[in-house]
């Protein structure tokens, strides 16, 4: 019998470190040059989504790597002011209400940030 494993690519996106002075990091995408990777801090948990509102498919960040939160419960978007649960990625007020951002998978090894495709 023949047993197919599947390796996972990681690329490292950044180190659980550079989470100590803000909760909110803007990282570029290795998988699409003209996009970036919003990675956001909870309760000693990363969440990574794409860094576009489905609003509209702009960045949320009011200038490149500065996010909106509010009491580190919803992040928001700078342009009309959606909000999304951080755990979920889910719109739970504003215009794309219902729609969620694109979660992206990570896995922290050894205190690097990686993604995983
Ligand atoms: S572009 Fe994000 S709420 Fe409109």
């Amino acid at each position: 019998m023949t047993q197919t494993i599947q390796l996972c690519e990681q690329i490292k996106l950044c180190e659980q470190r550079d989470f100590e002075e803000t909760n909110c990091l803007r990282v570029p995408n290795p998988n699409n040059k003209k996009k970036s990777i919003l990675i956001i801090k909870k309760d000693n948990a990363l969440y990574a989504y794409e860094n576009s509102c489905p609003h509209f498919s702009i960045p949320l960040d009011y200038k490149k790597g500065k996010f909106h939160t509010y009491k580190n419960e919803v992040v928001m978007c700078a342009h009309h002011s959606a909000m999304f649960n951080i755990t979920t990625g889910e719109c739970i007020d504003g215009p794309c209400m219902g729609h969620s951002l694109t979660s992206i998978a990570i896995q922290i090894v050894d205190g690097e940030v990686f993604l995983i495709n």
